[in-house]
């Protein structure tokens, strides 16, 4: 029987963590939110993140733009938020519809505003270990192997996924952790053979289930970023969670695994934000 990693208890810890800062410090921080259109997922999200802030006792600002607002107009917004000092942390909800290039809009951010560390300034920062802020996926992940207790250090860790937001970052953290790091994305061959060395599984790949007990060493650590709506209208994330439990020591589930140490991460980025600001 692995044990289960507890997402939604170690995400109240971070956020409780944050949420006693704010206040014994008396911390005046302040999240500017931009959704443009109203896709529903992006919808819920904004909502959770907006609730969050409420809860840690931080200021969330909110814009809902309609769809059809132009790349210039939104850049401008952001160019305003930039030098407004009362605004701390930036979010651009993502993705963005079409005819706005989101790479242009994630480079305007202001690094020190990146609550996301999506910017190029915050990559490179993370890739050769300087400070910055780093992307909230990967970063909740670091705080749930940690809390759980999981030696990094020396393990031989795979991730199953190659992109900006999970896995390149994902691999970075885990080099500064001192894990060995392999990263696998759709060309790899034999993936069964690689993904069974790891200590520590990290999957990423955007499909339902796709880890099953013949990807896995027996004791491996296994980790799910996924999150699906299964054909049986269940969540489930990119491991198929009954098959890997029996021979995994520790797991996260889905949901209540990784999906709450986003936000958590994302409110901790704006307590640092607030700190670099009045630095
Ligand atoms: N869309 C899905 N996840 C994220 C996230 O973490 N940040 C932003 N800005 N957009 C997202």
């Amino acid at each position: 029987m692995a044990k289960i990693i507890d997402g939604k208890k170690i995400s109240a810890q971070v956020k409780d963590e944050c949420r006693e800062r704010v206040a014994k410090e008396g911390l005046d921080v302040t999240l500017a939110v931009i959704q443009v259109g109203n896709d529903p997922a992006s919808s819920v999200y904004v909502g959770n993140k907006k609730k969050a802030c409420e809860y840690m006792g931080m200021h969330s600002l909110s814009y809902e733009l309609p769809e059809e607002t132009t790349e210039e107009e939104l850049l401008a917004l952001v160019e305003k938020l930039n030098r407004d000092e009362k605004v701390h942390g930036i979010l651009v909800q993502l993705p963005l519809p079409g005819h706005i290039d989101e790479d242009k809009v994630i480079e305007t951010i202001s690094p020190k505003k990146d609550v996301d560390g999506f910017h190029p300034q915050s990559v490179g920062a993370l890739s050769i270990g300087q400070p910055g802020f780093v992307s909230c996926t990967p970063a909740g992940v670091i705080q749930l192997l940690k809390r759980s207790g999981v030696e990094i250090d020396g393990s031989e860790c795979v991730i199953v996924g190659r992109s900006n937001i999970v896995g390149k970052p994902m691999a970075m953290l885990m080099l500064r952790e001192n894990a060995t790091v392999t990263v696998c994305h759709s060309h790899t061959k034999d993936l069964k053979e690689v993904t069974k060395r790891a200590d520590i599984l990290i999957v990423a790949v955007g499909r339902p289930r796709f880890i099953t007990r013949d990807y896995v060493k027996e004791g491996a650590v296994v980790i799910d970023v996924g999150i699906h709506r299964g054909e049986d209208n269940k969540l489930c994330g990119d491991v198929d969670f009954d098959d890997v439990e029996p021979v995994a020591s520790a797991i996260t589930p889905v949901p209540g695994g990784v999906g709450p140490m986003t936000i958590a991460m994302l409110m901790n980025n704006c307590v640092e934000a607030k700190g670099i600001q009045n630095a």
